[in-house]
């Protein structure tokens, strides 16, 4: 497999600064010379570029909506590009708001090559809020509601989508490790049907029967986006990210998630998120991100694929 990354080196929809530093952070800890030593081929596109954070209190509900579109457009063009070259795009974030810009573009291009989208979206949060609904104003906690048409329409006609054809359906997303709801945002998920395996599911059934039941509606013609946004894992192993909640998946769960994904084989697009070096220790998050995208490519312990 042939892979591109590409950085987003900024904390514009979030609520703590940092993640700006997202990207750079994660090549130092080795994320392309890890992929290299087990075959795949990657090449590194480097970082884009968009304004820089005002750090402004909400409008209309809203942090930073300008600066929020632009950034996601030149995500969105800059991951639609890798995937028309035949690549699979993976992008450092940056906070979770790109998540606009990047699965517009995986829905763009499924849409235009006739593919079944899939979704995993691994985070503490759903990232379900909207203008009305949102406590804190930060975008990065509403790029699922805004990829289902529910958000400001700069953002849902990223890709050339509308609130009438939205760039995706709550049916194509399946929601793991989620412990962190907010009340407006819980009604909000409930009534779009989004299907959430929270932290109470995978305690009570495993991550391994959750995995199969997330992964259940595969096919050959799947093109499967995984959108990890750092703050999935439980914080006593990743402390470098801006909105660490207790009780995440443990570092062997982690695993066991990032394994079976790969051997679904049908991996096509990544979004590695909301890493913020200013709050990590010594860049173990960065590490540990890297040790387990290398299992969501296929690293195993004694198979050499
Ligand atoms: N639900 C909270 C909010 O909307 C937190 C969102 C956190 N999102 C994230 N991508 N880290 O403000
Ligand atoms: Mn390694
Ligand atoms: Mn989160
Ligand atoms: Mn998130």
């Amino acid at each position: 497999r042939n892979v591109s990354l590409i950085g987003a080196p900024t904390d514009i929809g979030a609520g703590a600064r940092g993640a700006s530093m997202g990207p750079e952070a994660i090549r130092v800890a080795g994320l392309a010379e890890a992929l290299q030593a087990h075959g795949v081929d990657v090449e590194d596109r480097g970082d884009l570029s968009g304004p820089r954070n005002p750090w402004q209190p909400p409008v209309d509900g809203y942090r930073h909506l300008p600066e929020v579109v632009a950034w996601n457009r030149a995500v969105h063009d800059g991951v639609h590009g890798i995937l028309k070259d035949g690549r699979l795009p993976i992008l450092l974030g940056g906070d979770h708001c790109l998540g606009i810009g990047s699965i517009s573009a995986v829905a763009r291009h499924c849409r235009d090559t006739g593919k079944k989208l899939r979704i995993l979206w691994l985070d503490a949060h759903a990232d379900f809020n909207t203008s009305a609904l949102t406590p804190s104003g930060n975008i990065h906690g509403m790029p699922v509601a805004t990829l289902c048409g529910f958000g400001a329409p700069d953002l849902v006609q990223v890709g050339g989508f509308s609130a009438e054809r939205p760039a995706i359906s709550p049916k194509w997303v399946r929601q793991i490790g989620i412990r962190s709801v907010d009340q407006g945002e819980k009604r909000f998920v409930h009534e779009q049907e989004l299907e959430v395996f929270d932290m109470r599911y995978i305690d009570e059934m495993g991550m391994k029967h959750t995995m199969e039941l997330a992964l259940a509606t595969l096919d050959a013609n799947t093109h499967l986006h995984v959108s990890f946004d750092v703050d999935f894992l439980d914080p006593a192993i990743a402390p470098g990210v801006g909105t660490t909640v207790p009780g995440g998946p443990s570092y062997r769960e982690a695993q066991l998630c990032m394994e079976m994904i790969a051997d679904t084989g049908r991996l096509a697009s990544l979004d590695v998120m909301e890493l913020n070096p200013a709050l990590d220790e010594k860049n173990r998050t960065a590490l540990l991100a890297v040790d387990l995208i290398e299992s969501l490519f296929g690293k195993s312990t004694l198979m050499r694929k």
